[in-house]
């Protein structure tokens, strides 16, 4: 009956009532789908997003789990990929009054997320670059197919966890009171929440950047920060739009960096006051942005349970956080 509530057509409601589902992360249904799972109102531009979209060999994907730092990857990306078209990153600078999710399109969130409407994306100008939280193993076959690249970012699942706790405890509680953090973080660790599970996410998209280096780049947040000079000048290469010296020496990369640093964005009047799309103020995609807060918000027992699910599940592929 809740199904009412989400505006889908009837293959979504059909196939929803065939799928393993749970109310959890405050009153969330979700429902999985190809092994991840999703909200309905997500289900519905997943399946949209599968069937229509067509990748362009020149098109540019950003994919993460929620809250490994997508808005970061956008800022980067948008301002690297765009870097000839707005020199001045000072003024008239797109990043400086629009929030980064505005300059780069979620595929479930904003692009397919209407039963009734597909959008037409070949208008867009090339490189196009979108976003998702789609499984490697769920992205529409034209990605697999083209030769199109796909830039992922993930983070300590712990800090994904502190984040995304704090996230939907932000943009939920009014309505539905308050998330405890236990309850939350027995879902994550079973995988159940949206987009999970995180572990088989980050394994997928690992697994396909080994075995093709030039179609997947993996990213660790925590790199990023540790090294974000030579991370975006990585990022540039792999995208095949490398900085040439004369940029490196008059400081291109720095003023990217700074342009799309933690607090440059969270500053600014869009990020501080106003409201994307899909309906959360923006304030609440920058809240620390800082490796390790998991320290004060995890239990030592907390902290050994999820150490050992990522040791289990992601060390023999030699991976760790
Ligand atoms: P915290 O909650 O740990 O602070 P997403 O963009 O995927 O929703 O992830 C949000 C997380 O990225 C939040 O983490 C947020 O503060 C952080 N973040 C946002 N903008 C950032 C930036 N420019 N640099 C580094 N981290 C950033």
């Amino acid at each position: 009956k809740y199904m009412q509530e989400y505006d889908l057509d009837e293959e979504c409601e059909e196939l929803l009532t065939t799928l393993p589902s749970e109310k959890c992360w405050n009153g969330i249904h979700l429902h999985q789908y190809q092994g991840f799972w999703f909200a309905p109102e997500f289900l519905q531009a997943v399946i949209s997003c599968q069937k229509h979209f067509q990748a362009f060999d020149t098109d540019i994907l950003l994919v993460t789990s929620p809250k490994a730092g997508t808005t970061w990857l956008k800022a980067l990306s948008f301002a690297l990929i765009n870097r000839n078209k707005y020199p001045n990153i000072h003024s008239n600078h797109p990043l400086l009054t629009k929030n980064p999710h505005e300059l780069v399109p979620f595929w479930e969130v904003d692009l397919y997320c209407n039963k009734d409407f597909v959008p037409d994306l070949k208008t867009i100008s090339s490189p196009r670059i979108f976003s998702t939280h789609l499984s490697y193993e769920s992205l529409p076959k034209s990605v697999k197919d083209s030769t199109c690249k796909v830039l992922y970012l993930c983070r300590d699942p712990k800090d994904v966890f502190v984040s995304f706790w704090h996230f939907i405890s932000n943009v939920r509680s009014k309505r539905n009171g308050t998330l405890p953090l236990e309850e939350a973080f027995e879902c994550f660790c079973r995988g159940v929440c949206p987009f999970g599970p995180f572990w088989e996410h980050v394994l997928g998209y690992w697994k396909k950047s080994l075995e093709s280096s030039n179609k997947v780049m993996f990213l660790k947040y925590e790199e990023m920060k540790m090294k974000p000079y030579f991370y975006l000048k990585e990022i540039a290469k792999f995208l095949e739009c490398p900085f040439s010296q004369e940029e490196e020496s008059k400081g291109v990369v720095d003023g990217i960096l700074n342009l799309c640093s933690f607090d440059k964005l969270s500053n600014l009047e869009v990020n501080k006051t106003e409201k994307v799309s899909f309906n959360v103020e923006n304030k609440y995609f920058f809240r620390l942005g800082q490796i390790g807060d998991w320290k004060n918000h995890l239990t030592t027992e907390m902290i050994e349970h999820i150490n050992s699910i990522t040791k289990q599940k992601l060390a023999n592929h030699g991976l760790s956080f």
